[in-house]
């Protein structure tokens, strides 16, 4: 077990989470990972995100499943706007220099794109307001389990940002171009009700009910052989850019892969 309090062999990223408010717990197959300033309603900094970053580098690889979740009130409350009145960690990348703030950028949307490898499933178990950059690390999963509670809201546009967090790929691909343009750009909130008819939820429970839920469906997701659900991500992430032709290749390949190994261990 390796967790962000105690007897983690890497202090130094423990030291590091704390100080970003994420706290990290795993164990065997299940990771944790939970944004941890309820005071604060989990509003994320650069050292957030960062933050987030290393622990996709660092996960280790026994973690079948993680679940991304937030304490208190809500799951997060996006970017921490103390951060434009120079209150956050450190100050915006100077736009002029266009190398520099793509990296920069970049190193943030780490934070976000390792949720989607294949090797795991994310889990993001949403309770209260899911704002912007809250909303986006939801859509950075594979599955969103919302509490009937949950209000997403896409609200950097009416910041005057545009979401760069990872969130307008898998948001265009859940609801399309029209329903993602019109929630954007009115930054309107998203109930959870409304979420589970756009596919925004693959379940809304009561909030009560969120922990067990996550509890049931990570321990359904693990009952799967894991390079059957390894393969089976991979293959599902190729489907929408693919053409048929190029899909069905990609199956076989992959069935080939799972046949030879289930025979190699059914011949021991
Ligand atoms: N950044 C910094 N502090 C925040 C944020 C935030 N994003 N959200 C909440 N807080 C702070 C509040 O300032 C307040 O602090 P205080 O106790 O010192 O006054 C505390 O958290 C509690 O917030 P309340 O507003 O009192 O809590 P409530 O539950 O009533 O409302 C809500 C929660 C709806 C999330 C509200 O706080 C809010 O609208 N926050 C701003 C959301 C936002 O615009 N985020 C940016 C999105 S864009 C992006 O992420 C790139």
């Amino acid at each position: 077990m390796a967790d962000s309090t105690g007897g983690d062999p890497r202090p130094d990223l423990a030291t590091e989470l704390d100080a970003a408010g994420v706290r990290f717990e795993a164990h065997g197959a299940v990771a944790t990972v939970t944004l941890n300033r309820p005071e604060r309603r989990n509003a994320m900094t650069f050292r957030t995100w960062r933050a987030l970053a290393r622990i996709g580098d660092s996960l280790p690889a026994d973690v079948r499943v993680v679940v991304l979740r937030g304490e208190g009130p809500s799951f997060s409350a996006g970017i921490d706007l103390s951060m434009f009145s120079g209150g956050g960690d450190e100050g915006f990348p100077d736009g002029e220099d266009q190398q520099a703030g793509d990296a920069f950028i970049a190193g943030l949307q780490a934070g976000y794109t390792w949720l989607r490898r294949p090797e795991i499933v994310s889990i993001a178990a949403v309770h209260g307001h899911a704002i912007g950059g809250g909303f986006q690390l939801a859509l950075a999963c594979d599955i969103r389990v919302a509490a009937d509670d949950t209000k997403f809201c896409m609200k950097e546009p009416a910041l005057g940002l545009v979401p760069d967090l990872t969130g307008t790929k898998p948001l265009v691909e859940i609801v399309g171009v029209n329903r993602a343009l019109e929630l954007c750009l009115t930054a309107r909130t998203v109930l959870a009700d409304e979420a589970a008819r756009l596919g925004l939820a693959e379940y809304v429970v009561p909030r009560d009910e969120l922990d067990t839920t996550v509890t049931d469906l990570t321990t359904a997701l693990l009952a799967v052989n894991p390079g059957a659900a390894v393969a089976t991500k991979r293959l599902l992430l190729e489907a929408p850019d693919n053409s048929l032709e190029e899909q069905c290749a990609a199956e076989g390949r992959e069935q080939l892969g799972r046949l030879r190994e289930l025979s190699a261990a059914l011949k021991g």
